[in-house]
């Protein structure tokens, strides 16, 4: 995947996806092409808890997929409450996506945090070659690379982070954030999703760590350098077209046409999370009912809320606020024959998405805060390029910065949204086909191998760091 021949590949991140399958998501298909043709290893949690386990410990399994090695560790049931459950999805999950509010720091967390970071460097040390190039991913991890260093590992590490990086205020209010900067400059390139996050990044390091600016993205601090630049992350466009042929979709799409052919349909596929405001997006489409009457008996929402980190307490509060909108807006405002909300808390399988989304007329992606947000070019790819679909984009999800054509919202304002949902649904087609072709060019020239293939030169490019 390299174009300069760099050493084997080695990937670290909490969930590990095998890249033979269609379902791990289009990730995993990329970071297994980058992976197969080095002949790489993939490090990360097996997914089983193990009750009663020795916190800090965990038996390593290996298996493999075609000519990626897939190591994975378990995790003890206290290593997962507080490194997983924790520190990275109590504490620096919210904080990251803007909601200090909702972060939780406790000190216990934050051990069970540097305990794993620990672990996995212990584990993952011995099977290291020399000439190895590591990419760890995602807020999970973030101290590994001080880990491998800690343990004399002299390899080239970058780390991209798939979440928002929030401005320095709030990164300044996580106890002890100065962790955070040793972490980031023991790495040689960090790669984030959007400009805004980089900026950030930039900010931060110059204001609490004093660090100098050495140009295109590089800091000295701390006796360290780093290189910090934003790689916009894309999808597999022809991967996820391909995934339109297969039965399942098919057959979702023959049931959406015959079901809600005469209707107007909308579509939001999301984990159900606090920073995917999915309140707000059904609050916006109340209004859209309330102020729009023609959408009535018509216009129908398809709501897919994925179930996620389910032991977490804020998950649940949003789940019952869901259910409590829902009914609501269908009690209020549904027919015998009509019911303009369709929520389904489950996972759909992936195969089934195309359909879902070829037969949508609009895309609702109304995140509070996100680092990408892969539906919006997922929807994007999958639109018939003579009677497309139109997205409505909120500005804080870092695919704003690149998907201009895409109807932008603030989703924090329901009445503009629900007036922005209501021009996507008259939009005239000439209007709707050149919104749809600069978007599709966007997607396809910059999709997730390119991606890849720019961290992984930069990667293998970046002037070296005194340790
Ligand atoms: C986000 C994170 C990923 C994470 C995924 C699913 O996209 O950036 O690192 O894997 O959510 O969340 P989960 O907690 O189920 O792994």
């Amino acid at each position: 995947m390299t174009s300069k021949k760099a050493g084997r590949l080695v990937v670290v991140s909490n969930r590990v996806g095998d890249p033979r399958k269609a379902a791990a998501g289009g990730l995993a298909v990329a970071l297994g092409d980058a992976l197969a043709s080095s002949g790489g290893m993939w490090f990360g949690w097996s997914g089983k808890v193990v009750e009663g386990g020795a916190p800090g410990e965990g038996e390593l399994h290996r298996q493999r997929a075609g000519a990626v090695q897939l190591v994975t560790i378990d995790l003890s049931q206290a290593d997962h409450d507080t490194y997983y459950a924790g520190y990275s999805n109590q504490a620096l999950w919210p904080a990251f996506h803007y909601r200090l509010d909702l972060a939780d720091f406790a000190a216990g967390f934050f051990a069970g945090y540097q305990r794993v970071n620990r672990l996995f460097a212990r584990k993952l040390a011995p099977l290291l070659r020399p000439d190895d190039v590591i990419w760890v991913h995602d807020y999970h991890l973030i101290p590994l690379a001080d880990e491998l260093r800690a343990l004399g590992c002299k390899q080239r590490i970058g780390f991209f982070l798939h979440i928002p990086l929030p401005p320095p205020p709030i990164l300044a209010a996580i106890p002890g954030h100065q962790w955070l900067m040793r972490s980031f400059f023991a790495y040689d390139l960090v790669g984030l999703q959007a400009k805004s996050d980089a900026d950030h990044f930039a900010r931060f390091v110059q204001e609490e760590a004093g660090a100098t600016a050495l140009g295109d993205g590089g800091f000295e601090a701390l006796g360290r350098q780093v290189v910090a630049r934003a790689y916009p992350i894309g999808i597999d466009v022809e991967e996820f077209q391909r995934l339109a042929s297969s039965t399942e979709s098919r057959q979702t799409e023959s049931l959406l046409k015959k079901q809600y052919g005469h209707r107007r349909l909308l579509v939001g596929v999301d984990r159900l999370d606090y920073s995917k405001g999915l309140p707000q997006r059904f609050r916006a489409f109340r209004e859209l009912l309330a102020n729009y009457p023609e959408n009535r008996d018509s216009a129908t929402l398809i709501q897919i809320a994925s179930p996620t980190r389910e032991n977490v307490a804020a998950y649940d509060t949003l789940r019952h606020e869901l259910e409590g909108l829902a009914g609501e807006i269908n009690g209020d405002y549904g027919e015998l024959d009509w019911l303009p909300i369709r929520y389904l808390h489950r996972v759909w399988a992936r195969r089934r998405l195309p359909a879902l989304y070829r037969c949508s007329h609009v895309a609702l992606v109304t995140p509070l805060r996100d680092g990408m947000n892969l539906v919006a070019k997922e929807y994007v790819a999958m639109q018939d390029e003579a009677d497309p679909g139109v997205l409505v984009l909120s500005r804080f999800a870092g695919a704003a910065e690149q998907m201009r054509e895409a109807l932008l919202v603030n989703p924090y304002d329901i009445p503009a949204t629900a007036q922005t949902i209501q021009r996507a649904l008259r939009m005239p087609v000439e209007e709707r086909r050149e919104r749809h072709a600069v978007l599709l060019k966007q997607i396809q020239e910059h999709d997730v191998h390119d991606w890849s293939r720019r961290f992984l030169d930069d990667l293998s490019s970046v002037a070296s760091r005194p340790l």
